[in-house]
């Protein structure tokens, strides 16, 4: 497939070709002007727009000689975005758009096109919803027939021929710029790197504006434009703006196609075709869904049904009546899903901690459905242990079991059965869902991205292997937050890291434009995003662990999430998937989303006092949980615990430490005498008593302070290599002024019933008897 061009250099490719353009351009106007009263003009039918030697632009190169395309011509286009002042989209800016925040405007290219070619009144007084959309892909489609959302296009590319002509122009006056101001920060190949990136960031950040903008249309216009609430809501909105035009006495001019645009068969533009060119990297075919029975199906199941009946003729799946000509393959993926269910993304490497997962469902009494979603290989053998692990009498319970017997009522433990309730397996293979040019574009945590997209589940709880949760799963589905909006996330620890100042003008940029919400009715973003810590530089903001997401309500966002995966100028600033789930939402102009309260906790067990003594002999005020596990508290009652990462164990990589050297660390586990004794220790299972939410100082810097107290909420003591936090109760003290900058955090004491709980879950997890 050949490079969109448009979008390499779209200035160059429309300079070079300004002198063909404006031949027939001028002609096209005057084509335009004359048609009527000209007796001179032909049957236009006749007449091809790339013919020099026709009557028709003979006589027009004599009515309106075109003027001399050199030494330097006169760009046929205004300069970008004028229509953003003209006073109609002020007006309706103005009654439409209350509140904004951003400080910063980017809009697509193509809403210049646009406006170039047609009066802002003639489309806002005219068009309804799907005449916009129809106009916003004729425009894309005519400037530039290979337009493609290009998953390899490399916006950055330190191997291009571009880079390194630029690279070797500039050598000499680089390496003396370097050698004069920045030798000391950073390598001449680092310095030239920053240079060329300063050089091209407009380009870069106009061609990502392009892409998310034309993905949010086309989600918009083409895949959830089915929905009767988006209907109705569209039909309001474009009623609203006409009054608004009516009051505020504008004269609506007519709206007419350019002579160019009505010469696009609508095939050419139209939703088919352009789902291929906005996901070229979808193969439009469904994963296969895999049951542990050993049952397969090339559609999504309908779990209800399924499991409602043994019977056969029941395994019927859902798609049976979209029919094969039907190309809406996005459409028809968001209709296909049903039901309620747990998604959980592997490789054979997260086998065991799948196992252990299935054996803590069993425990919660989880009877929900279970997806396994894989990219291309899971072995026979992955599968068998985890149908083991679902399947097979589990009979045997830890002896922590007696303490919370009572807990689960009576029918939790049917020994005459199966012992603990067996689930309902899946293996969900997306290898065939990708085209095969960009199957290497989902490796590693894209998988998660896939298997939000790809499970066949109405509402999921997305979980990773090593995810614990403390509860029955049902109760995530009935969290406040969830019920509200569909989709709720959590927060990571509020650790002391910062990002770039930049980051936050670049996704304000790409976030929905004034004239987005003007034209489609997409929201801009709000204080509901801009007022994240992340905008204001915390490097870490979102905990993927667990996700919670309503499918169809949502759809069109998590279609987003899977483009974002392709920009590395954005992956680049977020660690895995991790912000990629709630920035999609904010860029996609979804903003009912929900993130809990609280930053994540560290839980488990208090240091002892004795071991928290500073060396002026006093205690410290702020009490410490070293702990290599994010802890999740309820967001509804903000003291019982949801959720925990990294598995179970003291230390989730117990098997792969280097124990001498964590052992001569010395500075916490001080009780802790030999290797053996540390091994020991980090193969158990946490025990939980407390948890610890660390205060985050409102700049997101350090409270130094002269009492010796921790600064920041977050230390990392190098344990577990390198995984283990610790979390403090309280940052700040007295500062040299005399006066306090202290902070309090928050410390949640677990009762007896919680702790046994989470005891007889950290045993069923390990496995210990
Ligand atoms: C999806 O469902 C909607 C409404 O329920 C329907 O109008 C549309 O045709 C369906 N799409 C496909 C591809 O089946
Ligand atoms: C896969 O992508 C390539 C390159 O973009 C394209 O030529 C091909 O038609 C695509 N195949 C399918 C099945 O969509």
């Amino acid at each position: 497939m050949s490079k969109p061009k448009y979008y390499v250099s779209r200035q160059i490719v429309r300079q070079a070709l300004y002198v063909s353009a404006l031949v027939w351009i001028t002609y096209a106007t005057y084509w335009l002007c004359s048609n009527d009263n000209n007796q001179n003009v032909l049957d236009p039918s006749e007449y091809s727009i790339y013919d020099m030697n026709s009557e028709q632009y003979i006589l027009q190169q004599k009515l309106h000689p075109p003027e001399p395309s050199s030494p330097s011509p006169k760009p046929i286009k205004k300069p970008s975005g004028d229509f953003k002042y003209h006073s109609t989209v002020l007006t309706l800016q103005t009654k439409m758009i209350t509140n904004d925040d951003r400080g910063i405007d980017k809009h697509s290219l193509i809403y210049n096109d646009i406006f170039q070619d047609h009066g802002v009144d003639s489309v806002f007084g005219n068009l309804d919803f799907n005449q916009r959309c129809d106009l916003y892909f004729r425009n894309l489609f005519s400037h530039d027939h290979n337009w493609v959302f290009d998953p390899n296009r490399q916006l950055n590319d330190f191997e291009s021929e571009e880079f390194k002509e630029f690279a070797k122009e500039n050598e000499e006056a680089f390496k003396k710029a370097y050698e004069e101001i920045d030798s000391v920060r950073v390598s001449l190949r680092q310095f030239i790197s920053e240079q060329w990136l300063q050089k091209t960031a407009v380009v870069r950040e106009q061609t990502m504006s392009d892409y998310l903008a034309t993905t949010r249309i086309f989600n918009k216009c083409y895949v959830t434009n089915d929905n009767k609430d988006q209907i109705k809501k569209n039909e309001d909105f474009i009623s609203q703006q006409r009054q608004i035009l009516e009051q505020s006495g504008k004269q609506v001019t007519p709206f007419t196609n350019t002579k160019f645009e009505s010469m696009l068969d609508p095939s050419t533009y139209g939703a088919s075709k352009f789902e291929y060119r906005v996901y070229p990297w979808l193969s439009r075919s469904f994963p296969i869904y895999e049951r542990w029975t050993g049952e397969v199906f090339s559609n999504p199941p309908n779990m209800k049904q399924l499991l409602k009946s043994s019977n056969q003729e029941s395994k019927k799946s859902i798609n049976k009546k979209a029919s094969k000509t039907q190309s809406k393959f996005l459409n028809q993926l968001k209709n296909s899903s049903n039901g309620k269910g747990i998604v959980i993304s592997i490789a054979d490497k997260h086998v065991d901690d799948t196992v252990n997962l299935i054996r803590l469902l069993r425990a919660l009494k989880n009877a929900l459905p279970i997806e396994i979603v894989y990219n291309g290989d899971l072995s026979k053998e992955s599968k068998k242990k985890i149908i083991i692990a679902a399947r097979e009498d589990f009979k045997t319970l830890p002896r922590s079991f007696n303490n919370v017997a009572n807990m689960f009522g009576p029918g939790y433990f049917d020994p005459n059965q199966h012992g603990l309730p067996r689930q309902e397996v899946w293996f969900i293979n997306t290898n065939n869902v990708l085209n095969n040019s960009y199957k290497e574009k989902f490796q590693g945590f894209a998988n998660k991205l896939l298997a939000t997209l790809f499970n066949s589940f109405e509402e999921f709880i997305l979980m990773d292997a090593d995810t614990i949760i403390m509860t029955n799963p049902e109760h995530f589905f009935a969290l406040s937050g969830y019920v509200k909006s569909g989709a709720l996330f959590f927060k990571d620890r509020a650790i002391f890291s910062r990002r770039s100042r930049g980051d936050a003008t670049m996704f304000k940029k790409l976030s929905p434009s004034i004239v987005d919400k003007l034209m489609f009715d997409i929201p801009i973003m709000t204080d509901h995003s801009l007022k994240r810590e992340f905008f204001k530089g915390l490097h870490h903001y979102m905990e993927s662990g667990l996700v919670l997401l309503n499918r169809n309500k949502h759809f069109s966002s998590i279609l987003l999430m899977q483009q974002l995966n392709f920009i590395t100028t954005i992956t680049n600033k977020v660690y895995g998937d991790k912000e990629l789930f709630w920035l999609a939402f904010a860029l996609n102009g979804d903003e009912d989303y929900q993130f809990t309260d609280h930053f994540a906790a560290s839980a488990g067990e208090l240091t002892p006092a004795a071991e928290r003594v500073k060396s002026d002999g006093v205690n410290y005020q702020a009490l410490e949980i070293c702990s290599a596990h994010p802890a999740h508290l309820n967001p509804d009652d903000g003291t019982s615990l949801l959720w925990i990462n990294s598995g179970f164990r003291n230390c989730h990589k117990a098997n792969s430490i280097d124990y001498g050297s964590e052992l001569v660390l010395g500075t916490k586990f001080k009780n802790i005498k030999t290797e053996e004794a540390f091994k020991a220790f980090y193969s158990s299972p946490l025990r939980i008593t407390h948890a610890i939410v660390p205060p985050l100082s409102p700049d997101l810097g350090l409270l130094e302070n002269i009492e010796g107290e921790p600064s920041g909420g977050w230390m990392l003591e190098g344990y577990c290599s390198a995984y283990m936090f610790c979390g403090y109760s309280s940052i700040g003290g007295k500062t040299t002024s005399g006066e306090s900058n202290k902070l309090e955090g928050k410390l949640v004491t677990f009762d007896e019933s919680a702790r046994n709980l989470f005891n007889y879950l950290g045993d069923i997890w390990v496995g210990i008897e």
